[in-house]
């Protein structure tokens, strides 16, 4: 079927019973109000600062003001048809600093939000930490210090001591490999630093260690939980016939898309990515890795794009890409999602994130008519749907974003949202893809009988 068909007959897809659709935010990029009832400082707080950090030289400190309009951005979820939204907790909100005292008021910000969603019958997916670091962690070392880790394993339990009766879904980290590589190697995202390979392992093995805690953390507080962690995954496709291109592309696929499920699914971390960057491994203590392959309910998983690689490293994409410079390439998914469950043999993944920036241009009628994002979106489904239908147990796809908000360094020029934002108001208003998913939900949530062609 051609793209703009998959696009109208949504109605074609099989999906299970049950099965999440749901849209997906992070609380630095929607809340703002970054001051307000006692919340601590973040290393975004700190990095939007540094001169040049970010590309439109904004920041989070209102972002959607979401903290302010939740109940209006939960009456659109509705009226969406949303039976699920994954959403960040602001670790500087429960933990100002870090490690200590804990602010009932950040508590009860999530707390309302909890209860404001059961109401309106959309089911909570909650993620402890999407990059939001309190600071004073960082000044003590951050990812690259273990105490975080510890850390992480105290404001988890706090978390869901208090909302562990309402929510059932929950995520520990969000993509840790940007976390690590991005904040510790590349600069490019907070805390901004620049240090070698090696030193990003450090990071990473912490964050998976911090993982493991807040996995035992979550289960004590409410056993019935069904606790997992959103990867993400950029498959890498090999260019060029020799084997330095080979090589190249392994070490990449390695650091980029190994290293964090298969010790989730109780390997080692792979030798070939320890060996390109001499990593000692010092930082593993002697129980870590069984903490690290406890048992998961389902894996979240964040996709994008593909790479393609040679010896050089990443090539430029070619085309047809978003604003983003990224590929736009369905079919890899579906191979993604057979790969994983290869890896993890779980009953159980969400596409926690899948989505794209386009450029949004406003109609003569006032409406932004993104066909571009609707038919990423229904390709990217589509996706999906074959894998479901291989065997592969997908149970929900979490479009990011609900709403266009703060794309960390590349601020605010980058939208991925189903809504816009007025400036000025702060009215959110729907762009066409919004109508596309509302109907894709309302067509998938129809009885069996009822017809599946003929819509126009
Ligand atoms: C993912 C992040 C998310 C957003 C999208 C575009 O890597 O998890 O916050 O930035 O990319």
């Amino acid at each position: 079927m051609k793209n703009a068909d998959l696009a109208t007959n949504t109605a074609q897809w099989k999906f299970p019973p049950g099965f999440v659709w749901g849209a997906a935010t992070s609380a630095y990029q929607i809340e703002g109000a970054i001051s307000a009832d006692g919340r601590g400082r973040s290393i975004w707080d700190v990095f939007c600062r540094v001169e040049g950090a970010i590309a439109d030289g904004s920041s989070g400190a209102d972002a959607c003001r979401h903290y302010e309009l939740w109940r209006d951005d939960v009456a659109t979820m509705k009226w969406l048809g949303l039976d699920g939204y994954r959403f960040s907790v602001a670790w500087p909100r429960i933990v100002p600093d870090g490690d200590g005292a804990i602010n009932a008021a950040g508590l009860d910000f999530y707390d309302r939000l909890v209860d404001g969603l059961l109401e309106a019958g959309i089911e909570p997916y909650l993620t402890l930490y999407h990059w939001d670091l309190p600071s004073s962690l960082e000044d003590a070392g951050g990812w690259l210090n273990r105490r975080t880790a510890d850390a992480f394993g105290r404001y988890a339990a706090a978390v869901a001591d208090r909302l562990g009766d309402r929510v059932t879904h929950w995520m520990t980290l969000n993509e840790p490999y940007v976390s690590a590589n991005l904040g510790y190697v590349t600069g490019q995202h907070a805390p901004g630093q620049r240090l070698s390979q090696a030193d990003g392992f450090d990071a990473a093995h912490h964050l998976l260690v911090a993982h493991g805690l807040g996995v035992t953390a979550i289960r004590d507080a409410a056993p019935d939980a069904s606790v997992g962690i959103a990867l993400n995954f950029t498959p890498v496709t090999q260019v060029g016939p020799g084997a330095d291109d080979a090589h190249v592309g392994a070490v990449i696929d390695a650091i980029h898309n190994r290293w964090f499920i298969e010790p989730l699914a109780g390997s080692p971390y792979p030798e070939i990515a320890c060996r390109a960057a001499q990593w000692s491994g010092d930082v593993v203590l002697p129980d870590d890795m069984d903490l690290i392959r406890a048992p998961l309910d389902f894996l979240g998983i964040n996709y994008y794009t593909r790479q393609l690689v040679d010896h050089t490293g990443v090539l430029a994409a070619p085309g047809p890409t978003t604003t983003m410079g990224w590929e736009i390439r369905p079919s890899t998914l579906t191979e993604l999602l057979a790969w994983v469950h290869g890896c993890m043999g779980l009953d159980a993944y969400y596409i926690t994130e899948n989505g794209a920036a386009m450029p949004d241009v406003v109609s003569e009628g006032g409406v932004i008519q993104d066909h571009d994002r609707i038919e990423y979106l229904a390709t990217h489904i589509d996706a999906v749907a074959g894998a479901v239908a291989s065997g592969v147990p997908v149970r929900g796809y979490f479009v990011w974003s609900f709403v266009d908000n703060f794309e960390w360094s590349l601020g605010y020029e980058q939208k991925f949202g189903i809504f816009a934002i007025e400036s000025d108001t702060y009215r959110r208003i729907p762009k066409l893809s919004a109508l596309w998913y509302r109907n894709m939900i309302s067509d998938s949530q129809a009885p069996e009988s009822a017809p599946t062609t003929g819509r126009p």
